[in-house]
């Protein structure tokens, strides 16, 4: 059963002003048919087990905030896992509707503004994996996106964040996309200042360019 909302019900109104613009901007990324580097089987079922063993629970649920076309969500519905994808882009959303339409779990998809995530109503349940892939780059605010993300998340939950990083001794060139990416000192700061650690899960670092940690972190 998939269920769509817009994310409004605590009081975000849809698509005004910049946020409307932001979102039209990804709207126009996804309309081209755009896609992200995808998670392969074994790094989900590392995750599955990994999710088990730190907190003691088995995974039950996935939130995915910027969920994009739902590759991820579609991944974790196979696992038999039910899911909740976020994002502003309503295109990505339609697609991600279109990729989840043969999944058995519960699926959740909700259009809303992950600068506001204190006012997205998520229904979640015990044993959730929060996850940012290739996101947190592009959040104006990272510090109170991520103390609202812990702040939803319920005791015993884990929270995975992925995201390509970026080294001072590097001059990165634009075909590098620095823009997906974040300095690794400041992924490393705020995961210890919010979290308070700011465990490795994944270390990909194939040469001196595209460098993404995942830091996998639990209420
Ligand atoms: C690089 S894409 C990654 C998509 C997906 N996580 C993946 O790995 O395939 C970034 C995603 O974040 C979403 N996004 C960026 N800023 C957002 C915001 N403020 N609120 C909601 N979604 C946002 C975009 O719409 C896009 O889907």
């Amino acid at each position: 059963m998939i269920s769509t909302t817009t994310g409004a019900e605590e009081g975000t109104k849809k698509r005004e002003n910049a946020v409307s613009k932001d979102a039209q901007r990804w709207d126009a990324i996804f309309d081209i048919g755009t896609k992200y580097r995808d998670l392969n089987e074994v790094f989900i079922l590392q995750l599955i087990e990994e999710f088990k063993s730190l907190t003691g629970i088995k995974l039950a649920h996935l939130v995915d905030l910027g969920c994009g076309t739902g590759d991820t969500l579609a991944r974790f519905c196979k696992q038999d896992i039910g899911v909740t994808g976020i994002d502003f882009s309503a295109v990505a959303l339609k697609k991600a509707n279109l990729a989840l339409s043969s999944c058995d779990s519960d699926v959740f998809l909700i259009e809303a503004d992950l600068e506001n995530l204190d006012k997205v109503k998520i229904k979640t349940t015990v044993g959730t994996l929060w996850l940012c892939k290739f996101v947190l780059a592009f959040i104006k605010d990272k510090a109170k996106f991520l103390k609202n993300v812990r702040d939803k998340m319920n005791k015993g939950d884990a929270f995975l964040l992925m995201t390509p990083v970026l080294h001072d001794v590097i001059n990165y060139q634009k075909e590098d996309k620095p823009s997906i990416a974040i300095r690794v000192e400041e992924a490393d700061a705020l995961l210890l200042k919010i979290f308070g650690n700011r465990h490795i899960f994944s270390n990909e670092y194939q040469g001196e360019r595209g460098h993404t940690v995942s830091y996998l972190v639990k209420k």
